[in-house]
């Protein structure tokens, strides 16, 4: 820290899946890697910032330089995020799940020879649409969108409903989750950037060198 492009910036970054749980031993989870977030932090870092790192449950380890807080479900998630405010920038990657069980059973649900149990699902709150709207709104704020069809398309819609600058839209029709290969799209209202599918540590310096030319102009 001290040196670098982002010197003296805090870039706050979500990443990985959100954990609802069921029970005290079963939950609804997603394939959210966490790859992705942890290589912007990773970049972020190497870039001189000072980072937040607000991660799900992921198997990976913390990027030298980078304040990590654990958590595993979306209300803990957004709960995180609100206390590492305020930032320079914020970079919401998480998977977060967009519904959890209505209520968390205290003890193990039993199988009863009869029919299983219904979940009944509510839904999370919109971490990044949440920060949009906060006095302390980052300024720069920069949201991901995972497609399997029209990315470019929902990527924009997206950028104005939850109020982002920036939306980075990528086609997970493949194995994007999980995989170490991104191809990305940068949008920014009507201009879009598209990079060519390379490994997600590549996608995450190209989107670093951006944040730094909003900050150097
Ligand atoms: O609506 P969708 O889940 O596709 O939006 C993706 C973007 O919104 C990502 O940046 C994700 O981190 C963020 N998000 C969030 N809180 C939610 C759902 C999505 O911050 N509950």
């Amino acid at each position: 820290p001290g040196e670098g492009p982002l010197a003296g910036r805090h870039v706050l970054v979500t990443a990985g899946p959100t954990w609802e749980p069921i029970d005290p031993v079963r939950y609804i989870a997603n394939r959210s890697s966490g790859k992705q977030g942890f290589a912007i932090a990773a970049a972020a870092a190497r870039a001189g910032a000072r980072v937040t790192l607000v991660a799900g449950p992921v198997h990976l380890a913390t990027p030298p330089g980078v304040n990590r807080i654990d958590v595993e479900s979306a209300l803990d998630m957004a709960e995180a995020v609100k206390r590492a405010l305020p930032a320079d920038i914020g970079v919401m990657v998480a998977a977060v799940a967009d519904w959890r069980p209505v209520s968390v059973a205290g003890q193990k649900l039993k199988k009863r020879g009869s029919a299983p149990p219904a979940l009944l699902l509510t839904e999370n709150p919109d971490i990044l649409a949440t920060v949009a709207s906060r006095p302390d709104r980052p300024p720069l704020l920069i949201g991901f969108a995972a497609e399997t069809n029209d990315v470019i398309k929902y990527a924009k819609d997206k950028r104005k409903r939850k109020g982002a600058d920036w939306i980075i839209a990528n086609d997970v029709s493949g194995d994007v989750m999980g995989g170490d290969a991104n191809a990305v799209h940068i949008v920014r209202g009507e201009d879009v950037i598209s990079l060519p599918e390379m490994p997600k540590e590549e996608v995450a310096h190209l989107l670093v060198e951006r944040m730094i030319d909003v900050f150097a102009s």
